[in-house]
């Protein structure tokens, strides 16, 4: 059904690329959401599909799935803007097509290689075949080796384009960026016995992604969107941008600290970590400002030269770029900024908080924009000048914003009462880990969890029907 999306209005062979990537993105996500599912409901139901279909492949199928489906959007909101912003053709373009056909087989083996092996001992030979037990990273080394020559061909087609046509400041910072976040994943390629050593290099990829590379990225897709869907002016956003690269990196990476409190580290981390994760939030302000001050200022704009107000090209793009701001402000900026003081972290570590925390910064920060590109590549393959929201965009983004909330919450209250329970009354013991998730407050919170998962996932039917249609629709209006 996937198919159905015409591609016919591209004007250009990048765009078509992208999306390209874009459909295995979403397939994947709705994968993700199916397998957050199964999960929450074994935290009901402990003995469901067990030794079928473990809570540990469920688990890890989610995340992995998440990783995959944001780095599949971030690569093609890359080829849906690469021609834009450098006026020429995508250099190497066959052989980036080639790449998506190859990283999409190894993507497919390596799932089914999660759900069918699904027990057995870790050895030398399961790390190059069957995964690697790094959490969100979990690919066996030989898809490892796989994804970094993908992903040179990927850097191939940007760099070569840079070079060959302009270089704007969204593409200088794109680029330069890029090649420290796809450099970043070689710390989780190596192996050693020694587990402080594993995590001390696993956290690189993981903090240094979410919290510095990514965040920039997030960044350029900003300016980038900004100037197409309000007409913003490329002046302003890429000095907003310059000053968030800086920002970012400044905090995001000692804030890399905040991770090191507990794993064998020395305990200058302590202070290291404490300090410079505490200023990560300065940047989500900055960049929440950005989108908001930009969006004000265009409409004010357009007011005072007698024009309605409306300069959205996009709209449902638009809301979700918008939904991104407050979203990464809340989920990573306040959500993070809780449980970042060693001080308080020794009582949330590793709690249900952690992953209330995980949920909404990944969904507020990064799924917001992505789909945001996806609304973005659905007009540009349909060749509709102004696209504007339909009662399933307003499904879509409504029901996923709130199921999410939803589930933030819940996980929160969760948090809570391991912090009181397990951790502050019973000492934090292996007994009292179970005394804790076996209370009604626990009980309930995961349940309503659950609840709100199937609303996020009602929600994701909505949106994948709108990204199939709405194309159709505005089209048509426009004829
Ligand atoms: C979009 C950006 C961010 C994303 C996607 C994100 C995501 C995550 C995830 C998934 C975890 C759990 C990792 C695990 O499995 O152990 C985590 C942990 C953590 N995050 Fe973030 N995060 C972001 C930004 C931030 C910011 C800005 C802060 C601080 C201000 C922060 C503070 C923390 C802390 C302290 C932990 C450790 C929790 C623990 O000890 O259990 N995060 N983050
Ligand atoms: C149908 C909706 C969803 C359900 C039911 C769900 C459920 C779950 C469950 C049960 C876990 C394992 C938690 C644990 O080990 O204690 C989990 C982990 C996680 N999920 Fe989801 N999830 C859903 C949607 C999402 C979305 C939309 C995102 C982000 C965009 C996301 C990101 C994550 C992350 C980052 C983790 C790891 C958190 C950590 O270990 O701290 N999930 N999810
Ligand atoms: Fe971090």
């Amino acid at each position: 059904m996937l198919a159905s999306i015409k591609t016919n209005s591209f004007t250009n062979e990048g765009q078509k690329l992208g999306m390209m990537y874009f459909r295995v993105a979403i397939i994947l996500f709705g994968a993700q959401l199916l397998m957050g599912l199964i999960a929450a409901f074994q935290f009901l139901v402990p003995g469901f599909l067990f030794e079928l279909f473990d809570f540990s492949v469920a688990r890890m199928v989610h995340i992995n799935a998440l990783i995959v489906w944001m780095l599949y959007a971030m690569i093609g909101s890359v080829y849906m803007m690469i021609t834009d912003e450098t006026g020429v053709e995508t250099v190497g373009i066959k052989l980036g097509k080639l790449g998506f056909w190859v990283l999409t087989a190894a993507v497919t083996v390596v799932v089914l290689v999660y759900i069918f092996v699904q027990v057995g001992s870790g050895t030398e030979a399961s790390i190059w075949l069957i995964h690697e037990g790094r959490e969100y990273i979990e690919a066996p080394r030989w898809a490892d080796i796989g994804i970094v020559v993908v992903v040179l061909i990927f850097y191939y087609n940007v760099f070569a384009s840079y070079m060959a046509g302009k270089q704007t400041g969204i593409m200088t910072v794109m680029v330069a960026n890029l090649m420290a976040l796809a450099g970043l994943y070689l710390a989780g390629m190596f192996f050693t016995d020694n587990i402080s050593m594993d995590q001390f290099w696993w956290w690189w990829v993981i903090h240094l992604w979410v919290e510095a590379t990514w965040e920039v990225f997030v960044g350029t897709l900003a300016a980038y969107a900004l100037i197409k869907l309000i007409g913003a002016k490329r002046e302003i956003v890429e000095m907003w941008l310059w000053i968030e690269v800086l920002m970012l990196f400044g905090s995001g990476i000692l804030g890399l600290g905040h991770h090191y409190f507990w794993i064998g580290t020395p305990e200058y981390w302590w202070e290291i970590g404490a300090l410079f994760s505490s200023l990560e939030p300065v940047p989500l302000i900055a960049m929440f400002v950005h989108v908001l001050y930009d969006w004000g200022k265009e409409q004010g704009e357009a007011h005072g030269r007698g024009e309605e107000g409306n300069v959205v090209t996009n709209s449902p793009a638009m809301a979700w770029i918008v939904t991104n701001a407050f979203g990464n402000f809340l989920g990573a900026g306040v959500w993070g900024f809780f449980h970042t003081l060693p001080q308080v972290n020794i009582y949330t570590h590793g709690t249900q908080f952690t992953a209330a925390h995980g949920h909404l910064s990944f969904f507020g920060a990064y799924a917001t924009i992505l789909i945001g590109m996806m609304y973005y590549g659905v007009q540009k393959a349909h060749g509709v000048e102004k696209m504007k929201m339909n009662f399933n965009s307003k499904m879509g983004i409504f029901l996923i914003t709130f199921g999410v909330l939803g589930m933030t919450v819940a996980l929160t209250i969760a948090g809570y009462e391991q912090v009181l329970v397990e951790r502050a009354e019973l000492g934090g013991t292996w007994n009292a880990f179970f005394v804790a998730q076996e209370l009604p407050w626990y009980i309930q919170a995961q349940l309503w969890r659950t609840i709100m998962g199937v609303v996020t996932l009602v929600g994701f039917i909505y949106l994948v029907w709108d990204l199939l249609t709405i194309g159709k629709k505005n089209k048509a209006q426009q004829i």
